[in-house]
């Protein structure tokens, strides 16, 4: 298990349940992921390390969390050795690390999506403005942890968008600027397993991108999560797998870079339809939290046969009907400059609940903060509302003066449970 973060706690915790798990190491880890696996010191920019101690411990699994080192082509590196990787190549992998190539793919494909331009150089871009009107998006081409991506009113704060990204505030993320129309609607994330031929749907979750209750404030990582997201009704979701998913996948093949992992579709549900905001090419941190609580079933058999390209031999996997929620607990200043060492102490948790852990560390053997978001408070329930009241029984019981969370997380859904109530 490779990666250190909320997301990477849950994988680690239901990895760890498999009958087929006999040993799990992780690097780096965090405390939490330490009550499952072993954990290593290992630099994952360095493959040759990587793969060295892979054959050395015969490890028969590579589960890769962040999108990162999957950019940089790990997966390739694992594979090329013979070690079985739940992770996209670096090729496939485009489809998160390029925005361009994403949205050609999309124009190639008939994949429903925002009207966009490439540009290359900020005059170009300046006179492409012209063609959108206001809003209009513009995003930086590479990776730029979840900052890329402004959402301009003006006409000036576009062109400023332009000059910062082309300016170099995004090294070298910002050499590509992609401009983009505004969808409206309501966001929702939709994922899907595939080895490069076959493709099984995985569920739907919604997240709270917004620092402030009431989805106010700076956006963040995500600040909390819950699945499914019923907005996503079924009808949408074989729609959204004929018309994006499925293609998407086939137009890899073509192009000879099959992908194989998860695919997470960001998704906009518009007056016209969805349409494909983003693709990520691994699983979202807080949903991946909501999805393991509601998977049922070996984590370890069903990634194995996406690694091992034979997803079509197994039955499709199983998520509990019942809803899972998570809040995410964040160090003050989050996300800004996060106050780090702040002390935590854990409730103990039952079978409907677990907290994950995100940025924490051991001081002197006490837990501490030690990133933005610290805690991951997920529960499942037999509503959105029953998982948010189990989540926030548990946030309550967690020692942690200097952290803060949303109240509000799944308001959307706890609404509509609400109006359908009456
Ligand atoms: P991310 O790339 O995950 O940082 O996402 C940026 C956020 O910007 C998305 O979750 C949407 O809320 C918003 N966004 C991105 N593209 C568009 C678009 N074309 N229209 C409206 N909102 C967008
Ligand atoms: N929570 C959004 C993401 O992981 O990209």
């Amino acid at each position: 298990m490779l990666g250190g973060g909320g997301r990477e706690h849950a994988l680690a915790w239901k990895l760890a349940q498999s009958p087929g798990c006999s040993s799990l190491f992780a690097a780096p880890g965090n405390p939490g992921i330490a009550e499952h696996a072993t954990l290593v010191d290992l630099d994952l920019a360095r493959h040759d390390s990587v793969v060295a101690f892979c054959r050395a411990q015969g490890i028969g699994l590579v589960v890769i969390g962040p999108e990162a080192p999957l950019v940089d082509g790990l997966a390739d590196s694992l594979r090329a050795a013979n070690i079985p990787v739940f992770g996209p190549s670096a090729a496939a992998a485009q489809l998160e690390g390029s925005k361009g190539f994403t949205k050609d793919l999309c124009r190639a494909a008939g994949i429903p999506t925002a009207a966009y331009v490439r540009c290359t150089d900020a005059a170009t871009a300046l006179t492409q403005l012209d063609a959108f009107t206001l809003p209009v998006v513009i995003k930086a081409d590479g990776l730029a942890a979840g900052k890329g991506v402004i959402i301009a009113a003006t006409r000036a704060e576009a062109e400023a968008a332009i000059a910062d990204m082309f300016g170099g505030s995004f090294g070298a993320s910002g050499a590509e600027v992609v401009i983009e129309e505004f969808l409206e609607g309501e966001e929702a994330s939709f994922f899907a397993l595939t080895d490069g031929k076959h493709v099984v749907p995985f569920g739907s979750a919604q997240d709270h991108k917004r620092v402030g209750e009431g989805d106010t404030g700076p956006n963040t990582g995500g600040m909390g999560a819950y699945s499914p997201a019923s907005v996503l009704t079924p009808a949408l979701e074989r729609e959204v797998m004929a018309k994006m998913i499925r293609p998407t996948v086939a137009a890899m093949a073509a192009r000879g870079m099959p992908y194989s992992g998860v695919l997470f579709a960001g998704l906009m549900l518009t007056a016209d339809g969805p349409k494909l905001i983003e693709y990520n090419c691994r699983f979202g941190d807080p949903e991946c939290q909501v999805l393991m609580m509601r998977l049922e079933g070996d984590l370890v058999e069903l990634l194995l046969s996406v690694a091992q390209g034979r997803l079509d031999e197994r039955s499709a996997p199983r998520l509990s009907a019942d809803p899972a929620l998570t809040v995410v607990v964040a160090a003050r200043g989050y996300p800004g400059m996060p106050e780090k060492g702040g002390a935590i102490t854990l409730p103990a948790t039952g079978a409907e609940g677990h907290i994950f852990q995100a940025g924490t560390a051991l001081a002197e053997g006490r837990l501490v903060a030690n990133g933005g978001r610290v805690l991951s408070v997920t529960a499942r329930g037999n509503s959105v509302t029953g998982a948010r009241d189990g989540a926030y029984a548990m946030v309550d019981a967690v020692d942690y003066a200097d952290g803060f969370c949303r109240r509000d997380i799944g308001w959307r859904e706890i609404a509509r449970e609400a109006a359908a109530a009456i």
